[in-house]
Protein backbone atom coordinates (compact mmCIF):
# COMPACT_ATOMS: atom_id res chain seq x y z
CA UNK A 1 0.00 0.00 0.00
CA UNK A 2 1.61 3.12 -1.08
CA UNK A 3 -1.50 5.90 0.83
CA UNK A 4 -3.90 4.92 3.14
CA UNK A 5 -7.55 6.21 3.52
CA UNK A 6 -10.51 6.25 5.95
CA UNK A 7 -13.09 4.73 3.98
CA UNK A 8 -16.50 5.27 4.51
CA UNK A 9 -19.76 4.42 2.92
CA UNK A 10 -22.51 7.70 1.74
CA UNK A 11 -26.14 6.05 3.00
CA UNK A 12 -27.65 4.79 -0.61
CA UNK A 13 -30.71 7.01 0.61
CA UNK A 14 -29.05 10.24 -0.40
CA UNK A 15 -28.69 9.18 -4.06
CA UNK A 16 -32.40 9.41 -3.82
CA UNK A 17 -32.74 12.53 -2.48
CA UNK A 18 -33.84 15.89 -4.66
CA UNK A 19 -31.27 17.55 -5.88
CA UNK A 20 -32.70 21.25 -4.40
CA UNK A 21 -32.98 19.49 -1.33
CA UNK A 22 -28.79 18.35 -1.05
CA UNK A 23 -27.73 21.01 -1.68
CA UNK A 24 -29.62 22.92 0.91
CA UNK A 25 -28.11 19.98 3.38
CA UNK A 26 -24.74 20.32 1.46
CA UNK A 27 -24.81 24.59 2.24
CA UNK A 28 -25.83 24.30 5.87
CA UNK A 29 -22.94 21.65 6.46
CA UNK A 30 -20.56 23.70 4.32
CA UNK A 31 -21.35 26.91 6.47
CA UNK A 32 -21.60 24.50 9.97
CA UNK A 33 -17.75 23.79 8.79
CA UNK A 34 -16.36 27.56 8.28
CA UNK A 35 -12.84 28.38 8.38
CA UNK A 36 -12.32 24.70 9.81
CA UNK A 37 -12.35 23.61 5.97
CA UNK A 38 -10.97 24.78 2.65
CA UNK A 39 -12.65 23.27 -0.63
CA UNK A 40 -10.42 22.91 -3.75
CA UNK A 41 -12.35 22.54 -7.22
CA UNK A 42 -10.35 21.45 -10.09
CA UNK A 43 -11.97 22.98 -13.27
CA UNK A 44 -13.13 19.79 -15.09
CA UNK A 45 -15.79 19.04 -12.21
CA UNK A 46 -19.70 19.09 -12.46
CA UNK A 47 -21.00 22.45 -12.08
CA UNK A 48 -23.37 20.78 -9.19
CA UNK A 49 -20.36 20.51 -7.04
CA UNK A 50 -18.26 23.24 -7.96
CA UNK A 51 -20.16 25.59 -6.69
CA UNK A 52 -18.59 24.76 -3.46
CA UNK A 53 -15.50 25.44 -4.63
CA UNK A 54 -13.63 28.33 -2.15
CA UNK A 55 -10.69 27.89 -4.83
CA UNK A 56 -10.79 26.70 -8.53
CA UNK A 57 -7.87 26.00 -10.48
CA UNK A 58 -5.54 23.83 -12.78
CA UNK A 59 -3.29 21.43 -11.41
CA UNK A 60 -0.83 23.77 -10.32
CA UNK A 61 -3.04 26.78 -9.16
CA UNK A 62 -4.80 24.14 -6.88
CA UNK A 63 -1.20 22.61 -5.26
CA UNK A 64 -0.23 26.36 -4.58
CA UNK A 65 -2.90 27.66 -3.30
CA UNK A 66 -4.45 24.62 -1.40
CA UNK A 67 -0.39 24.79 0.14
CA UNK A 68 -1.01 28.25 1.59
CA UNK A 69 -4.40 27.09 3.33
CA UNK A 70 -2.62 26.38 6.40
CA UNK A 71 -5.97 28.14 7.87
CA UNK A 72 -8.38 25.23 7.57
CA UNK A 73 -7.68 21.45 9.28
CA UNK A 74 -9.91 20.00 6.58
CA UNK A 75 -9.19 20.22 3.11
CA UNK A 76 -11.80 19.00 0.34
CA UNK A 77 -10.98 17.91 -2.46
CA UNK A 78 -13.12 18.14 -5.86
CA UNK A 79 -10.96 16.29 -8.12
CA UNK A 80 -9.22 13.49 -9.08
CA UNK A 81 -7.20 11.18 -6.43
CA UNK A 82 -3.49 12.38 -7.44
CA UNK A 83 -4.48 16.22 -6.74
CA UNK A 84 -5.59 15.04 -3.10
CA UNK A 85 -2.44 13.02 -3.08
CA UNK A 86 -0.65 15.68 -3.90
CA UNK A 87 -2.27 18.83 -1.87
CA UNK A 88 -1.71 15.69 1.73
CA UNK A 89 2.13 16.24 0.91
CA UNK A 90 2.12 20.06 0.84
CA UNK A 91 -0.25 20.25 3.39
CA UNK A 92 1.03 21.47 6.95
CA UNK A 93 0.67 19.39 10.24
CA UNK A 94 -2.90 18.31 11.52
CA UNK A 95 -4.13 19.05 8.17
CA UNK A 96 -6.63 16.03 7.12
CA UNK A 97 -7.09 16.15 2.63
CA UNK A 98 -11.18 14.42 1.83
CA UNK A 99 -11.44 12.77 -1.34
CA UNK A 100 -15.23 12.43 -1.60
CA UNK A 101 -14.86 9.57 -3.88
CA UNK A 102 -11.84 7.52 -3.23
CA UNK A 103 -12.37 5.89 -6.33
CA UNK A 104 -12.00 9.31 -8.74
CA UNK A 105 -8.30 8.15 -10.24
CA UNK A 106 -7.03 9.43 -13.82
CA UNK A 107 -6.33 6.79 -16.76
CA UNK A 108 -3.42 8.54 -17.72
CA UNK A 109 -1.59 8.52 -14.06
CA UNK A 110 -2.37 4.92 -14.23
CA UNK A 111 -0.04 4.47 -17.70
CA UNK A 112 2.81 4.89 -15.34
CA UNK A 113 3.90 2.62 -11.71
CA UNK A 114 7.05 2.06 -9.34
CA UNK A 115 7.65 -1.08 -10.49
CA UNK A 116 8.23 -0.61 -14.58
CA UNK A 117 9.63 3.04 -13.58
CA UNK A 118 11.94 1.53 -11.35
CA UNK A 119 12.88 -0.79 -14.04
CA UNK A 120 13.16 1.26 -16.84
CA UNK A 121 15.76 3.57 -14.71
CA UNK A 122 18.01 0.72 -13.92
CA UNK A 123 17.71 -0.28 -17.45
CA UNK A 124 18.33 3.07 -19.06
CA UNK A 125 21.26 4.37 -15.99
CA UNK A 126 23.06 0.65 -17.29
CA UNK A 127 22.38 1.55 -20.93
CA UNK A 128 23.67 5.33 -21.14
CA UNK A 129 26.01 5.35 -18.08
CA UNK A 130 27.96 8.17 -18.74
CA UNK A 131 24.63 10.41 -19.61
CA UNK A 132 23.17 12.16 -16.44
CA UNK A 133 19.17 11.61 -16.90
CA UNK A 134 16.80 13.99 -15.02
CA UNK A 135 13.34 12.44 -14.43
CA UNK A 136 10.14 14.42 -14.47
CA UNK A 137 6.84 13.37 -13.54
CA UNK A 138 3.74 14.94 -15.02
CA UNK A 139 1.28 16.02 -11.53
CA UNK A 140 -1.23 13.49 -12.96
CA UNK A 141 0.83 10.59 -11.31
CA UNK A 142 1.05 8.73 -8.38
CA UNK A 143 2.74 9.97 -5.12
CA UNK A 144 5.45 6.98 -5.13
CA UNK A 145 6.45 8.21 -8.74
CA UNK A 146 6.67 11.95 -7.35
CA UNK A 147 8.61 9.97 -4.45
CA UNK A 148 10.75 8.53 -6.72
CA UNK A 149 11.35 11.83 -9.11
CA UNK A 150 12.32 13.76 -6.28
CA UNK A 151 14.94 10.64 -4.68
CA UNK A 152 16.68 11.10 -8.09
CA UNK A 153 16.97 14.98 -8.70
CA UNK A 154 14.17 15.71 -10.54
CA UNK A 155 10.63 17.62 -10.27
CA UNK A 156 6.87 17.54 -10.61
CA UNK A 157 5.24 19.49 -13.18
CA UNK A 158 1.77 20.25 -14.82
CA UNK A 159 0.73 21.38 -17.97
CA UNK A 160 0.83 25.16 -17.08
CA UNK A 161 4.62 25.05 -16.13
CA UNK A 162 5.82 22.04 -18.08
CA UNK A 163 8.29 24.67 -20.36
CA UNK A 164 9.65 26.10 -17.29
CA UNK A 165 10.20 22.59 -16.09
CA UNK A 166 12.14 20.84 -18.86
CA UNK A 167 14.29 23.99 -19.32
CA UNK A 168 15.43 23.65 -15.92
CA UNK A 169 15.33 19.63 -16.37
CA UNK A 170 17.59 20.01 -19.46
CA UNK A 171 19.90 22.47 -17.91
CA UNK A 172 20.79 20.04 -15.28
CA UNK A 173 21.15 16.70 -17.36
CA UNK A 174 21.84 15.94 -20.62
CA UNK A 175 18.43 13.96 -21.22
CA UNK A 176 15.10 14.23 -19.27
CA UNK A 177 13.24 10.92 -18.52
CA UNK A 178 9.32 12.33 -18.69
CA UNK A 179 6.34 10.04 -17.55
CA UNK A 180 3.45 8.92 -18.00
CA UNK A 181 2.22 11.08 -20.80
CA UNK A 182 3.94 10.81 -24.18
CA UNK A 183 1.66 13.73 -25.92
CA UNK A 184 2.41 16.35 -23.17
CA UNK A 185 5.77 15.26 -23.44
CA UNK A 186 6.27 15.55 -27.19
CA UNK A 187 4.44 19.17 -27.28
CA UNK A 188 6.44 20.32 -24.40
CA UNK A 189 9.84 19.37 -26.48
CA UNK A 190 9.05 20.98 -29.38
CA UNK A 191 8.06 24.71 -27.32
CA UNK A 192 11.44 24.27 -25.85
CA UNK A 193 13.14 24.00 -28.96
CA UNK A 194 13.75 20.15 -29.18
CA UNK A 195 12.99 18.36 -32.98
CA UNK A 196 10.74 15.62 -32.71
CA UNK A 197 14.02 13.60 -33.95
CA UNK A 198 15.30 14.36 -30.63
CA UNK A 199 13.00 12.11 -27.98
CA UNK A 200 12.37 8.66 -28.33
CA UNK A 201 9.74 6.53 -26.84
CA UNK A 202 9.82 4.36 -23.51
CA UNK A 203 7.07 1.80 -24.21
CA UNK A 204 7.18 0.08 -20.49
CA UNK A 205 5.04 -3.27 -21.60
CA UNK A 206 8.58 -3.89 -23.86
CA UNK A 207 10.71 -5.95 -21.41
CA UNK A 208 13.83 -4.93 -23.25
CA UNK A 209 14.98 -1.03 -23.11
CA UNK A 210 11.37 -0.16 -23.91
CA UNK A 211 11.29 -1.13 -27.21
CA UNK A 212 14.09 1.87 -28.13
CA UNK A 213 17.20 1.16 -30.43
CA UNK A 214 20.31 1.70 -28.16
CA UNK A 215 21.89 4.23 -30.85
CA UNK A 216 18.79 5.94 -30.66
CA UNK A 217 18.74 6.19 -27.05
CA UNK A 218 22.29 7.15 -26.60
CA UNK A 219 21.49 10.42 -29.38
CA UNK A 220 17.79 11.06 -27.09
CA UNK A 221 17.76 14.14 -25.06
CA UNK A 222 14.29 13.36 -24.32
CA UNK A 223 12.70 9.88 -23.25
CA UNK A 224 8.94 9.80 -23.91
CA UNK A 225 6.71 7.09 -21.36
CA UNK A 226 4.14 5.49 -23.95
CA UNK A 227 1.21 7.07 -21.83
CA UNK A 228 -2.10 8.39 -23.17
CA UNK A 229 -4.96 10.90 -21.45
CA UNK A 230 -8.28 8.66 -23.08
CA UNK A 231 -10.09 11.92 -22.74
CA UNK A 232 -7.70 14.45 -24.76
CA UNK A 233 -7.04 11.41 -27.25
CA UNK A 234 -10.35 11.50 -28.40
CA UNK A 235 -9.41 14.53 -30.49
CA UNK A 236 -8.11 14.77 -33.81
CA UNK A 237 -6.34 16.88 -36.29
CA UNK A 238 -9.71 16.12 -39.00
CA UNK A 239 -12.45 17.45 -35.98
CA UNK A 240 -10.17 20.81 -36.19
CA UNK A 241 -10.23 20.89 -40.16
CA UNK A 242 -13.85 20.50 -40.31
CA UNK A 243 -14.41 23.28 -37.80
CA UNK A 244 -12.18 25.50 -39.88
CA UNK A 245 -14.61 24.69 -43.06
CA UNK A 246 -17.73 25.52 -41.44
CA UNK A 247 -15.91 28.71 -39.60
CA UNK A 248 -12.61 29.73 -41.33
CA UNK A 249 -12.23 32.42 -38.39
CA UNK A 250 -12.86 30.04 -35.51
CA UNK A 251 -9.99 29.95 -32.91
CA UNK A 252 -9.10 26.37 -31.80
CA UNK A 253 -7.59 26.12 -28.46
CA UNK A 254 -6.80 22.68 -26.89
CA UNK A 255 -4.65 21.26 -23.63
CA UNK A 256 -1.27 20.09 -24.33
CA UNK A 257 -2.23 16.53 -23.60
CA UNK A 258 -3.93 15.96 -27.42
CA UNK A 259 -1.35 14.54 -29.99
CA UNK A 260 1.24 16.47 -31.38
CA UNK A 261 -0.61 16.73 -34.39
CA UNK A 262 -3.93 18.32 -32.94
CA UNK A 263 -1.86 20.55 -30.84
CA UNK A 264 0.33 21.32 -34.38
CA UNK A 265 -3.00 22.32 -36.33
CA UNK A 266 -4.62 24.57 -33.10
CA UNK A 267 -4.24 28.12 -33.04
CA UNK A 268 -3.28 27.83 -29.16
CA UNK A 269 -2.80 25.24 -26.40
CA UNK A 270 -2.28 25.51 -22.95
CA UNK A 271 -3.42 24.33 -19.43
CA UNK A 272 -7.42 24.42 -17.83
CA UNK A 273 -6.70 27.67 -16.52
CA UNK A 274 -4.82 28.92 -20.11
CA UNK A 275 -7.69 28.24 -21.85
CA UNK A 276 -10.42 29.81 -19.14
CA UNK A 277 -7.77 33.40 -19.61
CA UNK A 278 -8.25 32.67 -23.34
CA UNK A 279 -11.80 32.48 -23.55
CA UNK A 280 -12.64 35.51 -21.66
CA UNK A 281 -10.32 37.67 -23.78
CA UNK A 282 -10.85 36.83 -27.05
CA UNK A 283 -13.74 39.60 -28.32
CA UNK A 284 -17.22 39.45 -28.22
CA UNK A 285 -18.74 37.15 -31.00
CA UNK A 286 -15.83 34.77 -31.48
CA UNK A 287 -16.40 31.42 -32.54
CA UNK A 288 -14.00 29.34 -30.18
CA UNK A 289 -13.86 25.23 -30.36
CA UNK A 290 -12.13 24.29 -27.23
CA UNK A 291 -10.42 20.79 -26.89
CA UNK A 292 -10.87 19.25 -23.23
CA UNK A 293 -12.78 17.77 -20.80
CA UNK A 294 -16.81 18.66 -21.22
CA UNK A 295 -17.39 20.04 -18.15
CA UNK A 296 -15.30 22.95 -18.40
CA UNK A 297 -15.90 23.46 -22.47
CA UNK A 298 -19.93 24.23 -21.07
CA UNK A 299 -19.02 25.78 -18.70
CA UNK A 300 -17.22 28.19 -20.32
CA UNK A 301 -20.13 28.01 -23.33
CA UNK A 302 -22.76 29.44 -20.26
CA UNK A 303 -20.11 32.21 -18.93
CA UNK A 304 -19.63 34.03 -22.36
CA UNK A 305 -23.32 34.11 -23.94
CA UNK A 306 -22.01 37.00 -25.88
CA UNK A 307 -19.23 34.25 -27.88
CA UNK A 308 -20.11 30.84 -29.31
CA UNK A 309 -18.27 28.38 -27.31
CA UNK A 310 -18.20 24.15 -28.25
CA UNK A 311 -16.09 21.48 -27.63
CA UNK A 312 -14.08 19.78 -30.49
CA UNK A 313 -15.27 16.85 -30.04
CA UNK A 314 -19.11 16.77 -29.41
CA UNK A 315 -19.41 13.34 -29.00
CA UNK A 316 -16.54 12.83 -26.79
CA UNK A 317 -17.05 10.98 -23.35
CA UNK A 318 -15.59 13.06 -20.68
CA UNK A 319 -13.39 12.41 -17.87
CA UNK A 320 -15.45 9.56 -15.69
CA UNK A 321 -13.10 9.73 -13.01
CA UNK A 322 -13.71 13.15 -12.58
CA UNK A 323 -17.16 12.78 -13.11
CA UNK A 324 -17.10 10.53 -10.10
CA UNK A 325 -17.69 13.43 -7.88
CA UNK A 326 -21.40 13.85 -7.19
CA UNK A 327 -23.23 15.90 -5.09
CA UNK A 328 -24.81 13.50 -2.88
CA UNK A 329 -21.22 11.82 -2.44
CA UNK A 330 -19.87 15.30 -1.09
CA UNK A 331 -23.04 15.73 0.93
CA UNK A 332 -22.44 13.25 2.61
CA UNK A 333 -18.92 14.09 3.20
CA UNK A 334 -19.69 17.69 4.57
CA UNK A 335 -22.46 16.25 6.84
CA UNK A 336 -20.00 13.75 8.27
CA UNK A 337 -17.30 16.20 8.82
CA UNK A 338 -19.71 18.73 10.61
CA UNK A 339 -20.76 15.76 12.43
CA UNK A 340 -17.08 15.44 13.74
CA UNK A 341 -16.91 12.15 11.35
CA UNK A 342 -13.51 11.81 9.59
CA UNK A 343 -14.38 10.09 5.86
CA UNK A 344 -12.55 9.20 3.00
CA UNK A 345 -8.68 11.05 4.47
CA UNK A 346 -6.10 10.48 1.36
CA UNK A 347 -2.70 10.18 3.01
CA UNK A 348 0.76 9.15 2.19
CA UNK A 349 3.45 7.31 4.25
CA UNK A 350 5.99 9.74 5.81
CA UNK A 351 8.49 8.64 3.58
CA UNK A 352 7.51 8.88 0.38
CA UNK A 353 5.76 12.06 1.44
CA UNK A 354 9.06 13.42 2.37
CA UNK A 355 10.59 12.57 -0.81
CA UNK A 356 7.31 13.71 -3.16
CA UNK A 357 7.69 17.21 -0.92
CA UNK A 358 11.11 17.42 -2.78
CA UNK A 359 9.76 16.85 -6.37
CA UNK A 360 6.84 19.18 -5.58
CA UNK A 361 8.52 21.90 -3.93
CA UNK A 362 11.30 21.98 -6.71
CA UNK A 363 7.76 22.58 -8.91
CA UNK A 364 6.65 25.08 -6.77
CA UNK A 365 10.26 26.54 -6.32
CA UNK A 366 10.65 26.97 -10.79
CA UNK A 367 7.29 29.09 -10.61
P1 LIG B 1 -4.61 21.10 -15.87
O1 LIG B 1 -3.45 21.10 -14.94
O2 LIG B 1 -4.39 21.87 -17.13
O3 LIG B 1 -5.85 21.55 -15.15
O4 LIG B 1 -4.85 19.62 -16.38
C1 LIG B 1 -5.14 18.56 -15.53
C2 LIG B 1 -5.67 17.42 -16.26
O5 LIG B 1 -5.88 16.37 -15.71
C3 LIG B 1 -5.90 17.57 -17.69
O6 LIG B 1 -6.45 16.40 -18.19
FE1 LIG C 1 -6.66 12.12 -16.07
FE2 LIG C 1 -7.36 12.63 -18.62
FE3 LIG C 1 -9.18 12.83 -16.65
FE4 LIG C 1 -7.19 14.63 -16.86
S1 LIG C 1 -8.87 14.25 -18.33
S2 LIG C 1 -7.90 13.62 -14.96
S3 LIG C 1 -5.51 13.30 -17.57
S4 LIG C 1 -8.12 10.93 -17.33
Amino acid sequence: MTTSTTVGAMPDELGLIPAEELRERAWAARRALGDRAVILGHHYQKDEVMEFADITGDSFLLAQRGAAATQADLVVFLGVYFMAESAYVLAGPGQQVILPDLGAGCHLAECADIFTVRDAWSQLTAAIPDKRVIPLTYMNSGADLKAFVGEHGGAVCTSGNAERAFRWAMSEGDAVLFFPDEHLGRNTGVRVGLTESAGVVWDPRSADLGGVDPAALADAQLILWKGFCNVHTAFTPAQIDQARTADPNVRVIVHPECPRPVVAAADEDGSTEYIIRRCAELPTGSAIVVGTDWNLVNRLAQQHPDKHIRCLNEFICPCVTMNRITLPKLTWCLESLAGGELVNTVTVDDDMARWARVALDRMLALA
